[in-house]
């Protein structure tokens, strides 16, 4: 047996085996950090008329965060979120949030069971295209970074977060560089997060 040419699936099952069976403390444990992420990521970014994909959305914690603290910016406007997540379980809770919603705003969400590297797309759809904490899961990051760009629109903003422990950030920004215009770090304060987030104009 092959097992370099098995290893990235096997993986990909860890990953959403480990993601399923956390998936009931994931916004415990995780909530307030991810909450700071989202808040430098919103700082700049207007969601009203945009059709935004967050790649690895979990269980929801960013639209949960835009309903709380951004209503105003999707609610009177067209505006369609899609939700992709390779965990079923971390789906599922982001569906349990949503159904707590009023029936407009949910008409508007869109959450499938999909593989970051395969998405389910025609090719230039998104406006927006949001990834927080999820793309160092990747076996395959350039695949992955390369799948979005297929489904995203020219000029399209791009708002990637990766855990820095988990990325060559030289080697991950000259290739950003390659597509993307106007690449840009957000940084916090204290220059504490655990994340590397980038923010970038897709140029195709
Ligand atoms: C750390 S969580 C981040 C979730 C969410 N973005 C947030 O900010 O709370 C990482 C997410 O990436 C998802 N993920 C990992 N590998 C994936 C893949 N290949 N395709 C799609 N989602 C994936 C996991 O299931 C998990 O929900």
């Amino acid at each position: 047996m092959n097992n370099k040419k098995n290893s990235p699936p096997i993986k990909k099952k860890r990953i959403m085996e480990s993601y399923d069976s956390s998936s009931h403390i994931y916004d415990k444990r995780y909530k307030k950090i991810q909450y700071e992420k989202f808040a430098l990521i919103l700082k700049d970014l207007i969601l009203a008329n945009k059709i935004i994909l967050d790649a690895g959305c979990g269980t929801g914690l960013f639209f949960e965060y835009v309903l709380k603290n951004k209503k105003e910016t999707i609610s009177y406007s067209f505006f369609s979120f899609v939700g992709i997540d390779i965990s079923l379980k971390m789906i599922e809770k982001f569906k349990e949030k949503l159904l707590n919603q009023n029936s407009k705003i949910f008409q508007n969400i869109h959450l499938i069971m999909a593989d970051l590297e395969n998405l389910p797309f025609r090719s230039n759809i998104f406006n927006i295209a949001i990834s927080v904490t999820s793309y160092q899961n990747l076996p395959d990051l350039t695949k992955g970074l390369n799948e979005t760009i297929r489904v995203a629109r020219n000029h399209a903003s791009f708002i990637i977060s990766i855990l820095k422990k988990k990325l060559d950030k030289i080697n991950f920004l000259k290739n950003m560089k390659k597509y993307f215009q106007g690449v840009e770090l957000i940084e916090d304060k204290e220059k504490t997060l655990e994340d590397l987030i980038i923010k970038a104009h897709l140029i195709k």
